[in-house]
């Protein structure tokens, strides 16, 4: 992606002007973000997919001032009549079912694959939403069918109402209003309030980013340092030749303590384990994502990533769905270029290495990959 082109996605900005003037710091309205935009997921789809196992969603509904939550799967007889108003339904991951859906998405990868997470799909009858809140993530609101309006503003007080199942907030004070039509965008750093009402039936697709929690980060990292941390061969272990006789036998020897800091300090040391750890972490597919084995092909017409894969690289390595793969040379930069165009050419698959064309095709057979039918 060109990140100095000027983008009717972002208003006429580049993505670069709009990373450092918008990203994190304050909303954007864009009018016709997506002119003429043609929603590629019907209702009636997404009630379908909003019944299946392993994907994720969940039915607000307000019902004289009263929110009531519930999550799918529904039948569709599970949801309210389209004629009752002041309902809204909430399907999540829509882009690992839907090809469209995840091509969609692809516009938004000026920001960097290990923040963007998912789009979700909100369908809502006149009236529908999901009340007052703010999101601890980004996310670009992207009016797909039907109007909404939006009233969005910075709040001094966040403390969300404790009656309800719904995080909402407990005052909510609007600073602008919009209504968003059909193509119409609006993004929002996090944190930032929003409340949007259906205006007759509506559609809005939300893209949404993810960011770890650094505690989250850290317990994370250190289940998988453990992992690779773990000894061949007989353990070694604490040993206390010089330990005296106590008499308080409660109290730690702070050797032990010693010992444990030297522990840690030791599995961190192996050389590159955090940075395998961080890739192998941020590239593992969410607990609801199942690969179909492939059919081993000739990847002679290139090869893509299946829509579910996530793939990124550091200076040293590969990462696929939660695996990683040290790369140098040649090959690396092939590696490379399939995580940020999702996609090899022929041509390109020309100048890889029988190794790297054997990892291809176990990606393939494994359904992480497929052949392509493209031309270049
Ligand atoms: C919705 O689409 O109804 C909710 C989206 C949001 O407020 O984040
Ligand atoms: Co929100």
């Amino acid at each position: 992606m060109d990140i100095q082109q000027p983008l009717s996605l972002l208003g006429g900005l580049t993505a670069e002007q709009f990373m450092r003037r918008h990203w994190q710091k304050k909303p954007l309205l864009v009018r016709q973000a997506i002119a003429g935009f043609v929603p590629p997921v019907l209702r009636s789809e997404l009630f379908a997919l909003a019944g299946q196992e392993g994907v994720e969603s969940r039915l607000v509904q307000s019902i004289k001032g009263a929110w009531k939550l519930r999550h799918g799967p529904f039948n569709r007889r599970a949801l309210p009549a389209l004629q009752q108003p002041d309902w809204t339904l909430l399907v999540q991951g829509v882009d690992l079912h839907n090809d469209a859906v995840h091509a969609l998405m692809q516009q938004f990868r000026f920001v960097p694959d290990a923040r963007l997470d998912d789009l979700m799909i909100s369908y809502a009858s006149n009236g529908g939403g999901v009340g007052p809140h703010f999101d601890s993530y980004d996310v670009f609101l992207l009016q797909a069918h039907g109007k909404r309006r939006w009233r969005i503003g910075r709040q001094k007080d966040l403390t969300l109402r404790e009656d309800i199942p719904l995080k909402v907030l407990a005052q909510f004070e609007a600073e602008e209003e919009f209504v968003l039509e059909p193509g119409d965008m609006l993004y929002l750093p996090p944190r930032y309030a929003h409340d949007g009402i259906a205006e007759g039936e509506c559609m809005t697709y939300s893209i949404g980013f993810r960011s770890a929690g650094r505690a989250e980060l850290a317990q994370e990292l250190l289940v998988r340092l453990a992992e690779d941390a773990g000894e061949e061969g007989s353990p070694v272990l604490y040993r206390d030749a010089d330990q005296n006789a106590v008499s308080q036998p409660g109290a730690i020897p702070s050797a032990l303590l010693d010992f444990a800091r030297e522990a840690m300090s030791r599995a961190l040391a192996q050389p590159l384990v955090l940075e395998r750890a961080l890739g192998e972490y941020l590239t593992e597919p969410k607990p609801s994502v199942w690969f179909e084995p492939g059919k081993v092909g000739v990847m002679l017409e290139g090869i893509c990533l299946d829509r579910r894969s996530r793939m990124m690289y550091d200076e040293k390595h590969i990462f696929i769905n939660g695996e990683s793969y040290r790369a140098a040379g040649r090959d690396a930069t092939l590696m490379r270029r399939l995580a940020n165009e999702r996609q090899l050419s022929a041509r390109e698959l020309l100048r890889a290495s029988d190794d790297a064309l054997e990892l291809l095709s176990s990606w393939c057979d494994a359904g992480w990959a497929h052949v392509w039918a493209g031309t270049e």
